[in-house]
């Protein structure tokens, strides 16, 4: 099994998850080389969840690195990621179209797909620049 993936996997392992009951972990390969991992983090006011996907995209920005190469993921089901982290992983993606996702459930690895074909269209911030650039706006 790919080291991410084990990671990811056993970072499930920390869940915090009393209300749903559904455990994920998250690992994401840096542009720096490092594994960082996350899980869920649920909160009575239920609004105040965090995915683990975006708890390890804040390991990883506040440890200095804003670069993801890879992404890994666990749930109970393989699930891939939710739309609010796929758009948060995509900020900081060295490009879309090269960023694998690799969705597991407890027995392991079940599918791997481009960031790319999860979050077609997304909006990213060379957009912003470039509307930017476009209406002469500054700050
Ligand atoms: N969850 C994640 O950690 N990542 C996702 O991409 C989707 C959902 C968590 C949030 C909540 O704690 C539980 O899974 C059920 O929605």
């Amino acid at each position: 099994m790919q080291e991410i993936v084990r990671h990811a996997l056993d970072a499930r392992r920390y869940a915090y998850a009393p209300y749903s009951g559904y455990a994920v972990g998250a690992c994401l390969l840096g542009g720096n080389g490092r594994l960082y991992t996350g899980c869920n983090i649920e909160n009575a006011s239920y609004g105040l969840t965090l995915c683990a996907e975006r708890v390890a995209v804040a390991k990883m920005v506040s440890d200095g690195c804003q670069e993801i190469l890879e992404v890994a993921v666990a749930t109970p089901d393989a699930a891939a990621p939710c739309g609010m982290c796929l758009q948060t992983l995509a900020e900081f993606a060295i490009e879309l179209n090269h960023v694998l996702v690799h969705c597991s459930d407890a027995s392991g690895l079940a599918r791997s797909m481009a960031l790319h074909e999860l979050l077609p269209h997304a909006f990213c911030s060379e957009k912003v620049r470039q509307n930017r650039r476009g209406s002469g706006e500054s700050e």
